[in-house]
């Protein structure tokens, strides 16, 4: 199946407006039910400001009132794999639970990882308890 998914979020890193780090990602994160919403990264000359491929796509999907999440892919174009960020685990986490992140280099790298390993011991909702 991730065949597609990779294929959406190379599609979508080609949207990705990145003039300060040149570094253009691309994600798409699909529905248990095979919606797939597509982001891509967007910085700003306030450097701060600039929002992940995988914040994009996840806004995407909540705010159209999908729910329920199966995997994403992030695709660039590196020698190395790009690994989500920290605050980008921690919104998977929050939303999306221990979802399958498919990791891809236009240059022919790829892995598949689980959530919960690359956040284990995660703040979430039951730390409120
Ligand atoms: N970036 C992503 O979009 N996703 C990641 O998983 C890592 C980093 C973006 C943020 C910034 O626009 C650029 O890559 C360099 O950090």
């Amino acid at each position: 199946m991730h065949p597609e998914l990779i294929a959406k979020a190379t599609e979508a890193r080609e949207k990705a407006l990145a003039p300060y780090s040149h570094f253009k990602v691309g994600a798409a994160l699909r529905t248990i039910d095979g919606r797939i919403y597509t982001g891509c990264n967007v910085e700003n000359a306030s450097y701060g400001l600039g929002v992940c491929a995988e914040r994009v796509a996840l806004w995407k999907a909540l705010s159209e009132g999908a729910h329920d999440f199966q995997e994403i892919a992030v695709v660039t174009a590196g020698d190395k794999l790009t690994l989500p960020c920290g605050a980008c685990r921690q919104l998977l986490w929050e939303y999306c639970g221990n979802i399958t992140i498919h990791l891809h280099s236009i240059k022919g790298l790829d892995k598949t990882h689980h959530l919960e390993d690359l956040l284990p011991f995660p703040f979430d909702s039951r730390s409120l308890e």
